[in-house]
């Protein structure tokens, strides 16, 4: 196992470098004046009303008839994007507010739901959906109406298409399909005034701290709470992390393992630290890979998916992960590799394309192709690749990709890499996609 610094880049700070802000949206009218005197400052700590953000991946924070836009920005009228949000009751704020995630119902996937007293409001594309405002009840049967908070979690990090709603203490957890509601009270979270889900990640907010915490079991990990204006906004005097952390050049970018599983998650994985790149709407940032896979510390080798199976190896051990809700370690794992896929380790890469049960692993020159339907499992069939050593590598429905420090090369599949006799021109490693600098 190679020793691996953790680099600079690796900035836990989300608010450095490594979150992208997309632009405002044009041709919105300001239908009310700016009262300049009344600004609120939100580097003065605010308790938010709502934060969610939207179908493009800038995410609002609101508070009283004020929101800003993405981590950094100064505060303008809410009713400036959202024209319609005060009309109806000109209460002047927002009590909750998250965006729909629901890919079976493209009418409104995507759409930012409000929360004013008894009202929802459906926008998309900053527009107030027809026939919106209604009644909470009418559109999620068993919320109650003066919300505190409410966040979306989409299938896979909670068990179906969910959404959180918050008040006070108690916490309804709405299936969106079913429209059943369960109840939870989580005693060791605060009552959260607003809750935002980045990446992946679920977050408390209230005062001006938030709590990370787990969408179905509401389990609290790491030190919390924590000071919102070190993290979710870009306040110059006295927050930040140091400021020492830089964004890591492309060409520096080294990868140790990639996949991507048949829910269409990819993550890349470097040092101790995790990317997924299959998220960047939203942003993109590196955390460290015990986040997602508690088991695993330090450097991985490989990791491919099969099925819901995620396979991690690790020098001469395998992990496999059941992935529901989370990422749950199947007993008795972490095993000898040679055990389980009958072949000796440390190992260079790992992939499965697509509806197969053929693993390929690379190792130095060599490929080898393992049948994870055959018991035992062995080696079926070796190979020489045209690489030396390689560092990392995937299949999906466009074929094989292999990484070789900030390049990668595409074949249509795993037989074409074993056979072309000549090799594809390298692509290089994009900012867009891999969080990194030019
Ligand atoms: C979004 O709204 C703008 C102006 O309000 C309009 O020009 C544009 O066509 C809309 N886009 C979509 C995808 O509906
Ligand atoms: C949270 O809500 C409960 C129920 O209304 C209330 O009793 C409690 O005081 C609240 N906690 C805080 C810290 O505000
Ligand atoms: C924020 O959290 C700190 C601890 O990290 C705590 O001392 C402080 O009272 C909290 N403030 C608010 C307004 O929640």
């Amino acid at each position: 196992m190679t020793v691996v610094l953790l680099s600079l880049y690796v900035c836990l700070a989300l608010v450095h470098n490594a979150v992208m802000i997309k632009d405002a949206p044009e041709g919105h009218s300001h239908p009310k004046e700016d009262h300049d005197g009344a600004k609120p400052d939100r580097c003065k700590g605010i308790e938010f009303d709502a934060i969610t953000p939207d179908e493009k991946g800038n995410t609002f924070f609101f508070k009283g008839d004020h929101l800003w836009k993405g981590f950094s920005g100064p505060a303008e009228l809410s009713n400036s994007i959202f024209k319609e949000l005060d009309d109806y009751h000109h209460l002047g704020h927002v009590d909750a507010a998250f965006r729909m995630h629901h890919q079976d119902d493209l009418s409104v996937h995507d759409h930012i739901y409000f929360f004013l007293d008894d009202k929802v409001f459906s926008y998309y594309n900053y527009t107030l959906e027809q026939g919106y405002p209604v009644e909470i009840q009418q559109e999620f049967p068993g919320i109650p109406s003066h919300l505190d908070a409410a966040v979306e979690c989409p299938k896979g990090e909670c068990i179906t298409d969910s959404v959180l709603f918050f008040k006070e203490n108690d916490i309804y957890s709405f299936d969106i399909k079913t429209k059943s509601v369960k109840q939870k009270v989580w005693t060791h979270l605060s009552n959260c005034t607003s809750a935002f889900r980045w990446l992946e990640h679920y977050y408390c907010f209230h005062g001006y701290n938030f709590t990370r915490f787990h969408p179905v079991s509401g389990e609290v990990t790491g030190t919390y709470p924590k000071d919102a204006r070190n993290y979710f906004m870009r306040c110059s005097e006295g927050f930040g992390h140091g400021g020492g952390a830089r964004k890591q050049r492309c060409s520096e970018v080294k990868l140790s393992a990639i996949s991507t599983d048949d829910k269409g998650r990819t993550y890349a994985f470097q040092d101790a630290m995790y990317l997924r790149l299959d998220t960047h709407r939203d942003g993109s940032h590196h955390f460290p890979i015990s986040r997602l896979w508690k088991e695993i510390s330090g450097v991985v080798d490989a990791v491919f998916s099969h099925g819901d199976n995620m396979y991690i190896i690790q020098g001469g051990q395998v992990y496999i992960y059941k992935s529901a809700a989370h990422y749950t370690l199947i007993e008795g794992y972490p095993k000898p590799l040679k055990d389980e896929l009958g072949i000796d380790g440390p190992v260079d890469a790992a992939f499965l394309c697509p509806n197969q049960h053929i693993v390929t692993i690379i190792q130095g020159q060599k490929m080898y192709n393992i049948d994870l339907a055959a018991t035992p499992r062995a080696v079926k069939s070796e190979r020489p690749i045209p690489f030396p050593k390689i560092d990392a590598g995937y299949c999906d429905a466009d074929g094989v990709k292999v990484f070789i420090g900030p390049e990668y090369y595409s074949y249509e599949s795993p037989m074409i890499l074993a056979l072309g006799k000549i090799k594809p021109a390298p692509q290089k490693i994009s900012p867009e996609k891999f969080s990194c600098e030019e």
